[in-house]
């Protein structure tokens, strides 16, 4: 969603804040816009679109200024065009906001500020907070800390904020209120953005705003302080940029990479973990930010009568097939729920429950509400994150990380690959530490789960053929996915992938359910996955996929190499190597995510940038 950065030192500003924005852009966006202290006044140039028409108002006007904030707008209050991009101003334009999150009570502020002479240029809920702080300044000669401060307490929400002043031409300010924001550390120079991602091209030496602070940039660094007004002293973390180089290394898109990281992505989430089927699975890990542990005391395992894992979207399917691990495997009911819906109701938890969150960013406004929500009810509270910087991180006593590197692509695909890997490391640590199994079968669940990287390596060894298939269904008017047990959670993922990045609308439903409704948009333009995967339910899904045959639906089919009966019933068949249907999951998602890229492509779809999504959902 939307994106803040900014820049001060030494260097051209406009190229430096164009570079950061760009490392955002994977979030999603619909206008962008900056504000530069040219010849100490303010420049303020905003275009909707893509970041390249705002590139090209760059170019045309070749600021040299060495100060500046810029956005990419995700539009919520107004729709999007030049006129509702960041960066706003106050009525004397000579103060520049840009902001992520949303002002909950803009409108009663903005009714008393106009009514108070303040004249209003979009319909945004931002502008408020450039006319709040300029009132708040009329009153306190020009002291922006101060004048930020009594702004912000007036404000309701969650939110960040990045502001200039052509008054205070060497300061760049910015506020955090449960939201993100990072300072990075140059020589002379200092960036500013809401994801380190941003910074981390230029500095490894990040300063991270905690909740409800404001910071006070200038080249030589950066004061951090309390919203009361006290200077809070945090040292620095060094970032491992690695994990955020954005290169496509030789692929059409960022999610051909991204599925194609898999097995190396798996290799390093479940080998951090464990190492060896012989060895016990040991959830401790560190980050730029320190350590972290998904390790239970013996008191809490014995707390631990029910789970409840709350996400969205794929991290919401990934949660699902952890339910049938867990309680496959350990007997402990678990409740899977989305995290808007869980947040909207009253939510049964308390300190017998483990509440799991699982989100890949750790931003998604939702997620972080209906886990906050569990853990003032007293549950044991696990997160599960591609994010050790994150909101979630800070928010969970226990944490697992996966290792995916940063995802660019917004849809999810190597993330969810890790948080099912994640659900079957804590289901085998659960099994293991309450000695729920015999040793030999948790040593033989160890041992299929490290092979399992090897088995997704095959699957992308056949894309071509892969892709030959897939684009012969993309006339498809709609798609029907269905699978059973462990494999309907997949179903769903797939239906998912194939929607968000292709616009064909798909539907994931269980398998049996299919004859009590859904079976009725079945006929020759509207093609029916299976998932069937030898093991319980194995015949009964083959049933089901007759049932749809005899609509005259095309039929595909994702089954294990060889499977002789599949081969004659259905038209498609992706076939993935032997496995059990307990793992399965890991490695039959594949041939899903590999068609609906290839489908969309085919399309002449932004692969990497569906239309209306964001990467990280920060908005309620
Ligand atoms: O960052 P999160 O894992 O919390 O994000 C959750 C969903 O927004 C995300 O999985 C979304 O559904 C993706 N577009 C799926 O590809």
């Amino acid at each position: 969603m939307c994106g803040i950065v900014g820049y001060l030192g030494i260097s051209k500003a406009a190229p430096v804040l164009l570079s950061e924005l760009r490392c955002l852009e994977y979030r999603g966006y619909d206008s962008a816009g900056v504000a530069v202290i040219e010849d100490g006044r303010l420049a303020v140039l905003k275009a909707a679109g893509k970041l390249s028409n705002l590139e090209t108002l760059l170019t045309d006007v070749q600021p040299s200024a060495t100060v500046g904030i810029g956005h990419t707008r995700w539009a919520t209050h107004g729709v999007p065009n030049d006129q509702n991009a960041h960066p706003h101003l106050d009525c004397t334009s000579t103060l520049a906001i840009v902001h992520n999150g949303i002002i909950e009570n803009y409108l009663e502020l903005r009714e008393e500020l106009t009514a108070a002479g303040h004249a209003f240029s979009s319909e945004t809920d931002t502008e408020v907070v450039a006319h709040l702080i300029e009132d708040e300044l009329k009153h306190n000669q020009d002291d922006m800390l101060l004048g930020i401060r009594k702004a912000v307490q007036r404000l309701k929400g969650a939110y960040a904020l990045g502001i200039v002043s052509q008054k205070h031409p060497n300061t760049i300010y910015a506020v955090n209120h449960h939201y993100s924001l990072a300072v990075g550390l140059g020589d002379n120079e200092s960036y500013l953005a809401s994801d380190s991602v941003a910074v981390c091209q230029y500095t490894k030496k990040v300063l991270r705003l905690a909740q409800s602070e404001i910071a006070e940039i200038t080249t030589a660094g950066a004061r951090l302080f309390s919203f009361a007004g006290v200077e809070v002293k945090r040292n620095p973390v060094s970032m491992d940029s690695t994990q955020f180089v954005m290169d496509k290394q030789g692929h059409k898109h960022f999610l051909l990479k991204e599925i194609h990281e898999q097995p190396v992505v798996l290799r390093r989430t479940i080998g951090k973990y464990l190492i060896h089927p012989g060895k016990p699975i040991n959830f401790a890990g560190v980050s730029d930010h320190g350590s972290y542990s998904a390790r239970f005391s013996d008191e809490e395992l014995k707390r631990i009568e029910r789970i409840k894992i709350v996400a969205c979207g794929t991290a919401f399917h990934a949660g699902l097939v952890g339910k049938y691990i867990i309680e496959e495997l350990c007997g402990i009911p678990v409740d899977v729920e989305t995290a808007s819906e869980a947040r909207s109701r009253r939510q049964l938890v308390d300190e017998k429950t483990l509440a799991i969150a699982v989100s890949q960013s750790g931003e998604t406004a939702d997620t972080l509400s209906a886990i906050g929500e569990a853990k003032n009810k007293g549950a044991i509270v696990l997160g599960i994150t591609n994010r050790p910087d994150s909101h979630l991180s800070l928010l969970c006593p226990h944490l697992l990380v996966t290792e995916c590197g940063i995802e660019v692509s917004v849809a999810a695909t190597k993330t969810f690959t890790a948080q099912v890997a994640c659900f079957y490391l804590l289901a085998i640590y659960l099994a293991e530490r309450k000695g729920l199994l015999p040793e030999d079968r948790i040593f033989a669940l160890k041992a299929e789960l490290l092979r399992t990287p090897a088995l997704i390596e095959r699957i992308l060894a056949s894309q071509e053929e892969i892709r030959e298939k897939s684009i012969a269904y993309s006339d498809a008017q709609g798609m029907m996915f269905i699978g059973r047990g462990v494999h309907y959670p997949v179903a769903l993922e797939g239906a998912l992938k194939l929607k968000e990045l292709s616009y064909i609308h798909a539907s994931g439903y269980a398998a049996g359910e299919m004859k009590h409704g859904p079976i009725a948009v079945l006929d020759e333009k509207v093609p029916c996955l299976t998932m069937v995967i030898p093991g319980t339910v194995y015949e009964k899904t083959l049933s089901n996929a007759q049932e749809a045959k005899a609509r005259k639906a095309r039929m595909i089919a994702v089954a294990v190499e060889g499977d002789e009966l599949v081969g004659k019933t259905f038209e498609t068949v992706f076939s993935i190597p032997p496995v059990s249907e307990f793992f399965s999951p890991l490695i039959s998602v594949v041939p899903l995510q590999l068609m609906s890229a290839f489908i969309a492509d085919h399309l002449g779809k932004d692969v990497d940038q569906p239309r209306n999504l964001a990467k990280s959902v920060t908005v309620e």
